[in-house]
């Protein structure tokens, strides 16, 4: 803005306190979760510093070429009655132009320069504006505030339309870091859906050669039962082998469409802590009987997380029930430990490791245990698997935006961790 004569405050003091006010504007902007939440913020800072009583934040929009209204929370009837302004609205070129601070003064001055475009003045006439704040992103006009009315009659002074041009250029930047964070969590999001797709293209190839042997056998019996009708132990052990060939239809089945559902996660607030502990009362039993000693190590302090509990339990209860069969041959240890896990952007996760001393898993086999139908289990007789438990563990943290890594050593053992989020206050 140019020539603004302004009533000056002491120096000093307009100094020290602008810089307060800068910094908490800027501890403001740190971590919104939302849009509405980022807008209420910027309005209250700038209409409060710049003595306005009203704003509206107009965010740019590239898919739509437009600036369209961000509703903030505590809004109050809208300034503009517009929700859309178009790229080629005088007043957006004016700020991608000059891209500084207008006044109505300024605003009206701009009126008279474009006095020669009738439609140009029309249109920045129809709106009702005290101030514009522009907010830049290298040099791009990627949003504007409209404030108005003003609270007191006397003109801005200069160093608070510097205070509010420092004040913007922070709202530009947090505002662009976080549609950056909020455009990598769609891609991640669209990422995961693609990938189950994938897998879920693999599964039905999966079904289709895992229902294909006992299909024959259940086809043979029908064909060979009517001449062998009175020999009773082909009959007797011919409706035993297809009765265990159903069930396994049934449970892959049951297995796929627990899969193919939509596996959004129920998110509530719970202690992960209770959710191992309930895991291992349930193998509780079963250990016992197999000679398999549990031992439990749960951190004191874990955060809390947003969980869905009955996907979590399965993921546990898959991995402890995998750990169990690798012990099957000799007895040995299942260690189930908890821990926080700091990450590098300072939030702090949890960790759940689940570490059995049982036969362990080859390297070769180690790239394919998350595949579907993936199972050493075929020839056993006692733990007969689907190879869709560790699928849909992976599936399931996933989908809580978790990690799940795995460490096996032939004859030693195997450690599964899982790593999870928890709260973002
Ligand atoms: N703790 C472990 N120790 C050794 N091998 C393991 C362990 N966990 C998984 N595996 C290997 O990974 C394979 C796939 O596991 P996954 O849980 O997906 O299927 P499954 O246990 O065979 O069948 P399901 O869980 O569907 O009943 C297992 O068959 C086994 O070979
Ligand atoms: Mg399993």
């Amino acid at each position: 803005m140019t020539d603004r004569t302004a009533p000056q405050s002491d120096p000093c003091e307009s100094g020290t306190t602008s810089l307060q006010r800068l910094t908490q504007f800027a501890r403001d902007m740190g971590h919104p979760t939302s849009l509405p939440i980022i807008a209420e913020r910027i309005l209250s800072g700038l209409s409060e510093v710049s003595r306005h009583s009203q704003g509206v934040l107009y965010l740019l929009n590239r898919e739509r070429e437009c600036f369209c209204q961000v509703v903030s929370q505590a809004q109050l009837p809208s300034i503009a009655a517009s929700s859309a302004v178009p790229l080629s609205h005088p007043l957006v070129q004016h700020l991608a132009h000059h891209q500084d601070i207008l006044d109505s003064s300024a605003l009206t001055d701009s009126l008279c320069r474009a006095s020669s475009n009738n439609s140009m003045s029309v249109q920045l006439a129809a709106l009702p504006i005290d101030l514009v704040i522009p907010l830049l992103n290298r040099g791009q006009l990627i949003a504007f505030v409209l404030l108005r009315p003003k609270i007191e009659t006397t003109v801005i002074p200069s160093h608070t339309i510097e205070l509010l041009a420092a004040m913007a250029q922070n709202a530009a930047n947090a505002l662009d870091s976080f549609l950056l964070y909020e455009d990598l969590r769609q891609s991640q999001a669209l990422m995961r859906r693609t990938d189950r797709l994938r897998s879920l293209e693999t599964i039905a190839g999966g079904f289709a050669h895992e229902i294909r042997n006992p299909l024959t056998s259940i086809k043979t019996f029908i064909q060979l039962a009517p001449e062998r009708k009175d020999d009773a132990q082909f009959i007797g052990e011919f409706s035993r082998i297809v009765l265990d060939d159903v069930n396994r239809i049934e449970r892959l089945i049951q297995e796929i469409l627990d899969y193919a559902r939509y596996m959004e996660p129920r998110l509530t607030d719970e202690d992960l802590n209770e959710i191992v502990s309930s895991c291992l009362y349930f193998i509780q039993a079963k250990a016992d009987s197999r000679g398999i000693k549990i031992e439990k190590d749960l951190a004191h302090e874990l955060p809390r997380g947003m969980l869905d509990r009955q996907q979590i339990k399965q993921v546990l209860l898959n991995l402890l029930l995998n750990a169990m069969d690798a012990m099957s041959e000799k007895t040995g240890t299942l260690r189930v430990r908890t821990t926080r896990l700091p990450k590098a952007d300072g939030e702090v996760w949890t960790q759940i490791e689940i570490e059995d001393t049982g036969h362990g898993i080859s390297p070769e086999n180690l790239d394919h245990i998350f595949d579907p139908f993936f199972t050493t289990k075929h020839a056993s007789a006692v733990n007969e698997g689907t190879g869709l438990g560790l699928t849909i563990a992976h599936q399931i943290i996933q989908e809580h935006r978790g990690e799940i890594q795995v460490q096996s050593t032939v004859e030693i053992g195997t450690t599964f961790r899982i790593n999870l989020p928890s709260h973002r206050d």
